[in-house]
């Protein structure tokens, strides 16, 4: 063949490559409402930055008639490109190709590129729409998630590995995902679930949707699974951008530094008053949150599960920080498993990428009641404790008003190794709230009155004593607990000047195999 014609035939295969499972199938993807590989990792990646492997990768299956069906790539698209100029791995999987199902060949793509971007300190990101294991290679297709899973592992808290979910991601399929650090879901047309409608209804004889068992409002809702919801597969691979703006290429590197034209010293004389006088009344602590950090941008994680506690990303000074706030909009900001379990898993991903905490504190508590206590809340606030107790990273913390029992203990306490721990005028922090150390400590006493008017006299005057002396940050600042008690509307200034000065901070714990968090 002459050369000239080796470059056609070269041009010809690409474009054959390119189609996929043909256009039939495009078409009937697009008529779904949904992109296909090529066209997200196109959205994803800079312009013109997607450089690809492994096209004419075809798989080598000889059951059921196979060996007839090839199409170039095997149903997922690999490769790398840049993010904001900085390199990152990616896979798209093609549900135009045997319904993007994964074979032994197609595993092998997925883990070349996760090798390559471990060895390059990169991130990775997986868009999925796959039926799952390819039904025709059997256990060998079972072999290549498991080989995916392994690198998933290997990656974890050395490179940030994230996932969109664009289709279909089922039965064991779901477990990459679960294992990178966070998952992008859709409105439509993604779902999740380790067994479909069909088993479930079999099985335990319930009806459900696919929706209902595995869609982003269930796993962004109720499971937790799902860290951001997206409206469509646009809004979805752009938050995917945004996020990896806030992240280091790797563990041994710092999140990036941004220009940033918002003053630091810029004042929010509402601050002040934006905590209500009655204790018992509740604010929305992102108010705060949006007042403090640059130009108001704050991109939450998890932001429909466990709105009783806000995780997320934002800036100080152009610093990229993780935030963790109690929200007392949300049943009085307590903590309860869910909430424990979520900023856990958000500090752990944080310390592991040298990104430093804010913490904003307002926390009444731990949630009583059997449904908490049988659900093992002992063990998953622990997960928080520990999670805070373990990071290195710089840690400042702000306490709002209310920093009561165990709770305040885990919120990044000086105890836990709190780097610089501040407290607003009005903040309360105590073993428990006025009321219920008056019952405990005046028990007897209360009882022995028997004259209504007289007894709820005598616990508001005790009430009063203890909020004089407990209910204040001077009690906690007498020992140096906190180190400073700050005017609010100062706090921009005060928390940028805190992570200038620790920004040269070094701390390690002792050398181990690894540690044993209560999981
Ligand atoms: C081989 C598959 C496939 C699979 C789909 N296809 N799933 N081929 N192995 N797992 C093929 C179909 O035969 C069809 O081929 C094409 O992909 C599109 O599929 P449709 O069914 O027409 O599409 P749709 O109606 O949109 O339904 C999508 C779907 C459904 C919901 C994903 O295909 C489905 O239920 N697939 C099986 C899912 C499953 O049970 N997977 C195994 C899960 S267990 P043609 O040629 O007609 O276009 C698992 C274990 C992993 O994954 C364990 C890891 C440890």
């Amino acid at each position: 063949m002459a050369f000239e014609d080796k470059i056609k035939e070269l041009l010809k295969k690409r474009e054959l490559a390119k189609l996929g499972g043909g256009q039939k199938r495009i078409d009937a993807q697009h008529q779904k409402g949904k992109l296909t590989a090529r066209e997200r990792l196109e959205l994803l990646l800079d312009d013109g930055s997607f450089e690809e492997f492994d096209m004419f990768v075809t798989h080598r299956c000889t059951e059921f008639g196979l060996e007839k069906k090839q199409f170039y790539s095997d149903g997922v698209v690999t490769g790398y490109g840049t993010i904001d100029g900085r390199v990152v791995y990616v896979f798209a999987q093609d549900f135009t190709v045997f319904g993007g199902s994964l074979s032994l060949a197609y595993a092998e793509k997925i883990c070349k590129i996760m090798d390559k971007a471990l060895k390059m300190g990169a991130p990775v990101i997986g868009l999925n729409d796959s039926g799952g294991a390819r039904i025709q290679e059997g256990v060998n297709s079972l072999a290549g998630y498991a080989e995916i899973f392994q690198r998933n592992i290997m990656a974890s808290g050395v490179i940030p590995q994230i996932s969109g979910i664009f289709g279909p991601c089922a039965g064991g399929a779901v477990y990459s995902p679960a294992l990178t650090d966070f998952s992008v879901m859709t409105k439509e047309n993604s779902y999740m679930f380790l067994t479909g409608p069909k088993v479930v209804k079999t099985v335990t004889g319930e009806d459900v949707t696919e929706q209902e068992l595995g869609g982003a409002m269930t796993h962004g809702t109720k499971s937790g699974v799902a860290h951001f919801i997206a409206d469509d597969e646009r809004e979805g691979i752009l938050l995917i951008r945004k996020l990896l703006s806030f992240l280091p290429q790797n563990n041994l590197e710092e999140p990036p530094l941004e220009p940033c034209d918002d003053p630091i010293d810029r004042l929010e004389d509402e601050l002040n008053t934006i905590i209500p006088e009655n204790p018992n009344k509740p604010y929305n602590v992102k108010d705060i949150i949006y007042s403090v950090v640059d130009n108001s941008e704050f991109l939450e994680v998890q932001r429909t599960y466990a709105p009783n506690i806000v995780t997320g990303f934002a800036r100080f000074n152009g610093m990229s920080v993780g935030i963790v706030a109690n929200q007392p909009n949300y049943l009085a900001g307590v903590l309860d498993i869910n909430a424990s379990r979520k900023a856990a898993r958000f500090v752990r991903f944080c310390d592991a990428f040298n990104i430093p905490l804010v913490t904003f504190v307002d926390v009444p508590g731990f949630l009583p009641g059997t449904i908490q206590e049988y659900g093992g809340i002992i063990i998953h606030g622990a997960k928080l404790l520990f999670a805070y107790g373990e990071a290195t990273v710089p840690k400042v913390t702000v306490i709002l008003r209310k920093a009561y029992g165990g709770a305040y203990c885990v919120m990044s306490s000086k105890h836990l190794r709190g780097d610089i721990n501040y407290a607003w005028p009005m903040a309360e922090i105590a073993v428990m709230g006025p009321k219920g150390a008056t019952e405990v400590l005046r028990n007897k006493e209360i009882k022995a009155i028997e004259n209504e008017e007289e007894k709820a006299e005598f616990i508001a005057k005790h009430e009063a004593e203890y909020v004089k002396k407990f209910a204040t940050p001077y009690s906690a600042a007498k020992y140096g607990y906190i180190d400073d008690v700050i005017e609010p509307r100062n706090t921009r200034f005060r928390v940028i000047r805190a992570l200038q000065s620790l920004a040269t901070k070094k701390d390690v714990n002792p050398p181990k195999k690894h540690t044993n968090i209560p999981l």
